[in-house]
C-alpha cells in the first residue's frame, strides 16, 4: 500500500501590506485568517461607507479606513489588494487597483465573464503585477499532498473525477446569490469550486454537456456539468437548493483518491491503490488538523499571493491564467446553454 505524503514544508512569506476593498462577509473571515495565522498585515480596508470601513477597522484593528475603492487604491502604503464584493464589481475593481500599481488577490470567480477575466490578466501581466484569483482550496495543504500523489502516479492514469459544491440558499431574490446584477447564481458562487477542482487535476476540458433548472430571478439554481477530456471524464454538481455532500473523488486505473466533505476547506482524504469497487479497509488516511477553524485557512492564500507577488510573478503557478480564464469560459457557456440571466 502507497502511503499518503505529508504537504512540503514553505518558509515564512514576505509580508506584503494589504487593503481590503469590500468590508462583507468573507472580509471578516479573511482578515479573522490573517490576524491569526502568517506573516500578511491588512493596512488599511475601503468601503463605499466610510462608516462601514471604520466598523470594519476596528473590529480588525486595521489603522486605515477610507469611503471609497479609489481613495484606498492611491493609498501609497498599500503593496496588493483584497477585492471581496460581488463578482460583477471585481473587474471594474481589479483594474482600478492594477492601474494604480497594486497587486491584486480577487475573490472567486475572477470575474463573470470569460472576456472580463482576459482582459483582467492582460492589463496584470502589462503592468507586471499579480492577479491572482482567491481560490482558496487550492492553497491548502491538502491540495498540495494531492499534487504529490497525483504526480507520483499514485492511482495510475486518472479516468475520472467527480466534486460537488451546493447548498440550499436563503429563499432571498434581492440577495448576492439570486439576484441577477449581483452575478447571483448557483454556477458562478459554488459550482465555480468543482469545476476548479476538476481543472487542478485534469486540466481544462475538450468539451462538456450541462443540465440545469432556473430559480424564480432566472439565475441557475442547480446544474450538473458532464466534462469531457481525452482520456477521461469528470463529474461537476452545484446548487443552491441542495444539501449537497462537498466531496471530491478522483479514481484511476489504479485505486481512488477520495477528500473526504467539505473538501473546499482543510479536510481528509484517502488513497486506495486496489483497482476494484467499494471500501478498501486498507486505504492510507490522511487529516489536516493544523488549524483550529475551517476559515483560519484563508490565510494561505493570502501568503501565496505575497510569495508570488514578491517574486515578481503576474500569475500563479498553481493555478495559471489560461487555467482560472478557462474555468471561467466553462461556466459562462453554461449558463448561457441554461438560458439563465
Ligand atoms: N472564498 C470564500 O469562501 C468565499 C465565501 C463567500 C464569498 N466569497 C466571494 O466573495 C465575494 C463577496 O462575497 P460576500 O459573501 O462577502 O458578499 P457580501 O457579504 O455581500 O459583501 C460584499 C461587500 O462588497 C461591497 N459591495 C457590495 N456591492 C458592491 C458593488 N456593487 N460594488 C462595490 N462593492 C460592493 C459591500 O461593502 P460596502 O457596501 O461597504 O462597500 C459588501 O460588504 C463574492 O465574489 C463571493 O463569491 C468567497
Amino acid at each position: 500500500m502507497t502511503g499518503i505524503p505529508a504537504p512540503r514544508a514553505l518558509a515564512p512569506a514576505p509580508s506584503l501590506r494589504w487593503g481590503v476593498i469590500g468590508p462583507g462577509g468573507i472580509s471578516e473571515r479573511f482578515a479573522d485568517a490573517v490576524g491569526r495565522n502568517g506573516t500578511q498585515r491588512i493596512v488599511a480596508v475601503g468601503s463605499r461607507s466610510l462608516d462601514r470601513a471604520e466598523a470594519f477597522a476596528r473590529r480588525h484593528g486595521v489603522d486605515r479606513a477610507v469611503g471609497s475603492p479609489e481613495q484606498l487604491v492611491s493609498l501609497p502604503d498599500v503593496d496588493i489588494v483584497y477585492i471581496a464584493t460581488p463578482h460583477p464589481s471585481h473587474r471594474e475593481l481589479a483594474e482600478l487597483a492594477l492601474e494604480a500599481g497594486k497587486h491584486v488577490l480577487v475573490e472567486k470567480p475572477l470575474a463573470v465573464t470569460a472576456a472580463d477575466a482576459l482582459a483582467m490578466t492582460r492589463l496584470g501581466r502589462e503592468r507586471g503585477l499579480l492577479v491572482m484569483e482567491a481560490m482558496w482550496t487550492r492553497y491548502l495543504p491538502q491540495a498540495d499532498v494531492l499534487d504529490q500523489l497525483l504526480g507520483d502516479g499514485a492511482i495510475g492514469e486518472i479516468t475520472f473525477v467527480s466534486a460537488d459544491f451546493g447548498f440550499v440558499a436563503p429563499d432571498d431574490p434581492t440577495s448576492r446569490l439570486l439576484a441577477p446584477e449581483l452575478g447571483g447564481g448557483a454556477l458562478l458562487d459554488a459550482g465555480v469550486y468543482p469545476v476548479s477542482f476538476i481543472a487542478s487535476v485534469l486540466g481544462l476540458p475538450d468539451d462538456f454537456q450541462v443540465a440545469g433548472t432556473l430559480a424564480g430571478t432566472g439565475v441557475d439554481d442547480h446544474a450538473q456539468l458532464t466534462l469531457r477530456f481525452d482520456r477521461a471524464l469528470a463529474a461537476a454538481t452545484t446548487s443552491l437548493r441542495s444539501a449537497l455532500p462537498v466531496r471530491a473523488v478522483i479514481a484511476g486505473t489504479g485505486g481512488r483518491i477520495e477528500l473526504d466533505p467539505p473538501y473546499i476547506r482543510p479536510s481528509s482524504m484517502s488513497l486506495s491503490t486496489r483497482a476494484v469497487w467499494g471500501p478498501d479497509p486498507e486505504a492510507a488516511r490522511w487529516t489536516d488538523d493544523a488549524l483550529p477553524g475551517p476559515y483560519d485557512a484563508l490565510y494561505y492564500e493570502a501568503d501565496a499571493a505575497a510569495r508570488y507577488a514578491v517574486e515578481g510573478r503576474t500569475e500563479s503557478p498553481l493555478q495559471d491564467h489560461e487555467r482560472t480564464v478557462g474555468v471561467i469560459a466553462v461556466l459562462e457557456e453554461a449558463r448561457k446553454r441554461l438560458g439563465a440571466r
